[in-house]
Formats: structure tokens, C-alpha cells, sequence
């Protein structure tokens, strides 16, 4: 790891996370989980998969009314929504729904295979002739990009994806704005790279787990003290698509953003569940949590890579000015290495268990004014 000095700082202007879950009232997790996404960000892409999720234009206000009534009073965010694809989905009302802002994008998540995906297509190909309207309309797509399935090995789900699913969207479809969610492996850098060659509309999401760690941590217990390595499995790295391997998976992702691709922006996926109920269990979900140290995270992956040059754009303007056409927002956040006083991830929120709880970071943030 390229080691900075202690006292270095990084600032960033306009924080946008540009995808986060942010649950409901009735699960307790709305407002335990909301103040953490404030403190780091300006403004949040909010994903549908609640319960029962976001399929009409009903269903859109009341939930936009739920999370809205959450924020304090006098709070600058900009909360923007997303539209659960099913398929029984009605290409005007998503119109309509867009053209009101009730939504800003249309999300695809394959059928079983992460939280609340009972109702998503079932096939990514049944939703071709909403695409075609999306297209015309100008509605942006955000794919889970996975293909999921018994026969198929949750690593490579994201790589079928987008070897059986992507060349023949953009035939069909070549001006639909599109965004690979939460990318995870070569494949998706090498797509992500060509579709900057190209000038594609398309754009990704990445996580802080998936941009600083490999697979490797779904396998060691617990957190990683110092000194400590204790092989056994880890729920709270568990998250759909999974963490790929070192090499070449995340190394191409790496190299990607060390080389600024401009369609490469910061999405959480923050997905908070109760960990024992939820998350340590048989049927357990899917779904990491950041706690309020996502720019942090976020900063060590920056510093390995030795790039803070496109911490901003990454961060700040690629998701939200580009993909979504938002002006420059306001949200100021410094960064500042300090390993000999860093910062610690709790050990839980609530009930929730975020990734490297009780871990040090050695990164501070705070609000700039
Ligand atoms: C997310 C969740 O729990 O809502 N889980 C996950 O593993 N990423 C859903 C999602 O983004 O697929
Ligand atoms: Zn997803
Ligand atoms: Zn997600």
C-alpha cells in the first residue's frame, strides 16, 4: 500500500451516493440508518426493493413521502428514487412516474436473486419492450447485473450477465442510458473500459467493499485485528454479487479507476439487515454496511492506488452530473490520514453489523462548512 503521511487531506465537494437502500419505517432500519447516509453525502439514489417494492406510482409517492419525512427539518439532500421492474410493469405509468420525478430510473434485479426480488422479471429479456420506451423516453436502466441461478457458480453471475445479456441490449437499445450496479469483476472493467472507448451510455457503481477488498474476507471470521487471522465465514462481507478474487478481477477494477474512467462512480449499495436475523442465518440475506465511513473506506482504496486525482470526479460528479444530469452539489467532506488516530468502525449499529466492525481505519472525516 502506498503509505501517505499523516496530516494529508483530501477534500471532496458534492458527495452523491448513487446507491443506497434505505429500507422502511416498519423495519426499524429507515431511521437508525438514514443519519449515516447524511453525514457523508449530499444526495442518494434510493433503490426500490422494499417491501412490498416500488411498482406503481402510489406505492412511489408514499414511499418518497416515508423517507422524506425521515430527513430534519432544514436538511439539504437530494433523495432521489427508483422504479422495481416486474413483469407485469406498464411502460406509461414508469413514463409518467419519470416525467413527475417521482423516479429517476427504472432498476433490474434478477428474480431471486438478492432481497426482495420475488416480484423482479423473471427473465432480464421480458422487459425488452420497456426498454424500448425507456429509451425513447430517456429513462435511465440500472442493472444488478448478475444471472443467477442453481447451475450457475455465484462468481460468475455477473460475468454471464454481461457476456450473454449486454451486446444484445445495446443492439437493440444503443441510446438507453444503462448502469452496471455494484461491478465486481474484469468483465465489467473490460465492458466499463469500451464503453468509455466508445462513448457509450453507460455507466457503473462501485462499492467500498468491492473497490478495497477481495473475496478473501468473506472467508477470515470476524473483523481482521492487527495480527489476527482466524479462517471461518463473514455475513457481513456478504453481498450480491459477491466479491471476486485479487487477480484479475479486482485488480482490473483498480486499474480502471486509477485511470479515471469518467463512467466510474461511487454507489455503496449500503444494505442494512438485522444481522441475526437476517444476515447470520439460514436464508440469510445478502448485503453490506458501511456505517458512516464510506468516503473513508473509500480513501484507503484511493490512497492504494496512489489516485486521489479522481477521488472528486469519482465521488462527486460521474454518477450524479453524469449519469443522472444534476448540477455540481454542495456537500463538503475533508478527508485527513491520520493513523495514529484513526477512526474505528463500530461494532454494531443497531442491529446491524457493518463491515470491518471494530476495525481502524485510519482515515477522519468531517463536514466542511
Ligand atoms: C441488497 C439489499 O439487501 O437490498 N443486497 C445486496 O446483497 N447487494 C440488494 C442488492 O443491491 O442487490
Ligand atoms: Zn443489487
Ligand atoms: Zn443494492
Amino acid at each position: 500500500m502506498n503509505k501517505i503521511p499523516d496530516g494529508t487531506t483530501v477534500e471532496l465537494t458534492g458527495t452523491f451516493d448513487g446507491h443506497v437502500h434505505l429500507r422502511q419505517k416498519k423495519t426499524g432500519l429507515l431511521e437508525l440508518t438514514l443519519p449515516d447516509l447524511l453525514d457523508e453525502f449530499g444526495g442518494a439514489l434510493i433503490m426500490c426493493n422494499t417491501e412490498p417494492p416500488i411498482t406503481s406510482i402510489r406505492l412511489g409517492l408514499d414511499y418518497r413521502a416515508e423517507v422524506l419525512s425521515e430527513l430534519p427539518a432544514g436538511a439539504e439532500f437530494d433523495a432521489l428514487f427508483t422504479y422495481y421492474l416486474t413483469d407485469e410493469a406498464k411502460a406509461d405509468e414508469i413514463v409518467e412516474g419519470y416525467r413527475r420525478r417521482i423516479w429517476r430510473a427504472c432498476k433490474y434485479m434478477p428474480n431471486n436473486g438478492s432481497t426482495n426480488t420475488a416480484r423482479a422479471l423473471t427473465r432480464f429479456r421480458n422487459g425488452y419492450p420497456i426498454y424500448e420506451r425507456m429509451e425513447e423516453e430517456d429513462i435511465p436502466l440500472l442493472l444488478h447485473a448478475e444471472t443467477v441461478g442453481d447451475r450457475i457458480d455465484p462468481f460468475d453471475a455477473p460475468r454471464v450477465f454481461i457476456s450473454e445479456e449486454m451486446p444484445e441490449l445495446r443492439k437493440r437499445f444503443p441510446k438507453l442510458r444503462v448502469c452496471l450496479e455494484h461491478i465486481t469483476d474484469g468483465t465489467a472493467a473490460d465492458y466499463m473500459a469500451e464503453a468509455e472507448r466508445n462513448n457509450e451510455p453507460t455507466w457503473a457503481t462501485l462499492t467500498p467493499q468491492h473497490f478495497v477488498y477481495s473475496r478473501n474476507r468473506i472467508f477470515q471470521r470476524g473483523s481482521v485485528r492487527e495480527g489476527t487471522f482466524r479462517r471461518g465465514s463473514n455475513p457481513s462481507f456478504v453481498c450480491w454479487p459477491l466479491l471476486q478474487r485479487e487477480e484479475p478481477h479486482r485488480q482490473k477494477l483498480l486499474q480502471q479507476v486509477a485511470g479515471g474512467n469518467n463512467r466510474i462512480g461511487l454507489g455503496t449499495d449500503r444494505a442494512p439487515h438485522d444481522f441475526d436475523k437476517a444476515k447470520a442465518c439460514e436464508d440469510g440475506c445478502g448485503g453490506c454496511y458501511p456505517g458512516r465511513l464510506a468516503l473513508a473506506i473509500y480513501a484507503m482504496g484511493f490512497e492504494a492506488i496512489g489516485s486521489f486525482e479522481h477521488f472528486q470526479n469519482f465521488a462527486c460528479r460521474n454518477i450524479p452530473c453524469g449519469l443522472y444530469r444534476l448540477p455540481p452539489g454542495k456537500k463538503k467532506i475533508r478527508l485527513t490520514k491520520c493513523a495514529a488516530r484513526p477512526s474505528t468502525m463500530p461494532e454494531k449499529i443497531g442491529e446491524v453489523v457493518p463491515i470491518l466492525h471494530g476495525e481502524k481505519i485510519p482515515w477522519r472525516e468531517e463536514a466542511v462548512c
